[in-house]
């Protein structure tokens, strides 16, 4: 298997590369690609160091597999390169998510729907988390709205982001990437602001959870704040079921759902957090309790690392199963 990142010298392309280790994919070539401003620099996998290429010469080295984490406008010009080579793609931008004939992927949910397809789609990292503990209680109850609010670390934002966090705490100099300060701060705004006044990321918890969840009626509205954390991101959900759960059994089935740990036990005061889930590829719930307010609903905490579940971890096993097939 000749595998490219493409990306691989940013935050989630160090992440894949490592991911790739772990889970000990079966590479006999690495193709790491960034922009031509990086060529010359090296990156290391399983202890040796390769040699940075351009896209040019990404394409060139025809690889069978690529993994892409270089921002949305450079997925939309290259992936389909890379498959005009007869290379698959598992892209980690928004660039071709909702386009209908692009599956969006999270293997434990709808691997099924990779079928055919050259370029596949990783699902926005806050999406991940969310829908992977939650497609489980779809299945038996059905989801009627979601009310999400989350707490999203700078890693989501890339280097530069992480960089602006620690210069702000150590009283240094570096470029804004945020447009108020985040130390001790915490801004409603993930990504761009559309015409409805919701933010990309917002919209992106909208659309994609149905898409993957393959149900276009679930109620999904969302707040996205940016906090100064760099383990992984947090989301309170409140959820409304279509049909009457108990609540022991909603937590039996978060349990069983693969790649999901309950961690949920106040009296010893056992939620997940951020710093907890920094490295870990699983994704963590807490705080399950009834909705008083409101039949048929309760809430949770969902926590996971967005470079890896969120990002990396889910691209590799997307890799993984299409391997498999
Ligand atoms: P480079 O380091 O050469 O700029 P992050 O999100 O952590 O900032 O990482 C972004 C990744 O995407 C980096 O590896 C970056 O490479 C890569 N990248 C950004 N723009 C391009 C481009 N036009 N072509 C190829 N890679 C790009």
């Amino acid at each position: 298997m000749k595998v490219a990142v493409v990306g691989a010298t940013g935050l989630v392309g160090a992440e894949m590369l490592q991911a790739l280790e772990r889970f000990d994919f079966p590479v006999t070539e690495l193709i790491p690609v960034a922009s031509a401003r990086s060529v010359g620099k090296t990156v290391t996998y399983k202890g040796q160091a390769y040699p940075v290429v351009d896209m040019e010469a990404g394409i060139a080295a025809r690889p069978d597999i690529a993994l892409f984490s270089a921002g949305g406008s450079t997925s939309k010009t290259y992936a389909p390169r890379f498959a005009e080579v007869g290379c698959t793609v598992v892209d980690n931008s928004s660039a071709w998510r909702m386009e209908p004939d692009v599956p969006l992927v999270v293997p434990e949910i709808n691997m099924d729907a990779v079928q055919g397809h050259k370029i596949i789609a990783n699902p926005n990292c806050s999406t991940i988390q969310m829908v992977l503990a939650l497609a489980p209680v779809h299945r038996r109850w059905g989801i009627r709205r979601l009310v999400v609010s989350t707490y999203q670390s700078v890693t989501g934002t890339g280097k530069a982001a992480v960089d602006q966090l620690f210069a702000e705490r150590e009283g240094r100099e570096a470029d804004a990437v945020y447009p108020q300060p985040i130390d001790l701060n915490c801004l409603p705004h993930c990504d761009i602001f559309l015409d409805n006044d919701y933010t990309k990321e917002e919209m992106k918890l909208v659309h994609e959870t149905r898409k993957i969840l393959g149900d276009p009626e679930i109620g999904v509205t969302a707040t996205a704040v940016r906090v100064p954390v760099i383990g992984g991101h947090s989301e309170s959900v409140n959820v409304e079921t279509v049909q009457p759960f108990d609540l022991a059994e909603v937590r039996a089935a978060m349990a069983d759902m693969p790649g999901v740990v309950v961690m949920d036990d106040v009296k010893h005061h056992l939620y997940p957090t951020p710093r907890e889930s920094h490295g870990r590829d699983e994704v963590f719930v807490g705080r399950l309790r009834l909705d008083a307010s409101q039949p048929q609903a309760f809430n949770c905490w969902i926590v996971a690392d967005n470079l890896r579940k969120g990002a990396a971890t889910n691209a590799v096993q997307i890799a993984l199963k299409l391997l498999e097939r």
